[in-house]
């Protein structure tokens, strides 16, 4: 059975200090249950220091970003070879790269690529603007984004990106999406990877993000056919968090939520 990820996208937060003192209290949960995938997302320069921290552990580590270039004379970009022998994870196409740092779906396709060469498992985030959505544009926008994004990738490459939906209007802003909103768009990701790539239902992986939290994430469980959840703010506090991983693992007990 596929696990259940929680990816805590911490942005641009936490020192040092701040990482290693979640950290040490997450490390001493006993509730990390062998069904959930936790994935831990730090700034760069907390990386080395998280990682001596989980590596003994189950919890995961991915990077916010690597850059497009494999490596160079880039001033202030960090590659992908001196984050993969950290990490797991990275998350691209974040909306927050596109929107402030101008990043485009051709350089996340670069990223991907690059990615995948030094086996790094990309979270790829794909999401609509509150406009496209009252325009009814939202699977031309998620279909183009994601035909940019996978350009000349195989069914091999497909299987191992975790597919993020999240809506920009949503991330952030305490406005999530509903569950059955998340169905159909999430539904309709998984139409067009399996037509393309000729793949199974459950070789693609969609996980969801924007605004996730303690007061929303039973509904989710309950109703969204997704595998996990992608957390910004509400992953940032030590004690919000692990009541949001104690609420997965009731439901998983339960054996409500099971990915799909
Ligand atoms: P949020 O962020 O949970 O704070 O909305 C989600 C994300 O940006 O991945």
């Amino acid at each position: 059975m596929s696990k259940i990820l929680i990816a805590a996208n911490w942005k641009m937060n936490k020192t040092d200090n701040e990482v290693i003192s979640f950290l040490k209290k997450l490390t001493r949960n006993n509730n990390i249950i062998s069904q959930l995938e936790i994935i831990i997302f730090p700034s760069f320069v907390s990386l080395i220091t998280a990682y001596n921290l989980l590596k003994k552990t189950r919890i995961k580590l991915g990077t916010q970003n690597i850059s497009n270039k494999e490596k160079g004379a880039y001033t202030g970009e960090v590659s992908v070879s001196m984050v993969a022998p950290f990490c797991s994870y990275v998350i691209l196409g974040h909306s927050e790269r596109r929107i402030y740092f101008y990043e485009n779906y051709k350089d996340v396709n670069e990223k991907i690529k690059l990615a995948l060469k030094f086996k790094l498992k990309p979270i790829l985030c794909l999401g609509e603007t509150s406009n496209e959505r009252k325009k009814g544009l939202v699977l031309k926008v998620i279909r183009n984004q994601l035909n940019m994004a996978i350009k000349s990738l195989s069914a091999k490459d497909i299987k191992k990106i975790i597919f993020a939906y999240e809506p920009i209007w949503a991330i952030g802003t305490g406005k999530n999406d509903k569950p059955e909103d998340t169905n159909l768009i999430s539904s309709q990701i998984k139409r067009l990877l399996i037509n393309r790539f000729n793949l199974k239902n459950e070789e693609i992986k969609i996980i969801y993000g924007g605004s996730v939290n303690l007061n929303n994430i039973e509904e989710f469980l309950i109703k969204a056919k997704i595998n996990g959840f992608l957390i910004g703010k509400a992953s940032l506090d030590y004690y919000n968090f692990s009541k949001i991983i104690n609420l997965i693992k009731k439901q998983n007990d339960k054996k409500i939520f099971k990915p799909r």
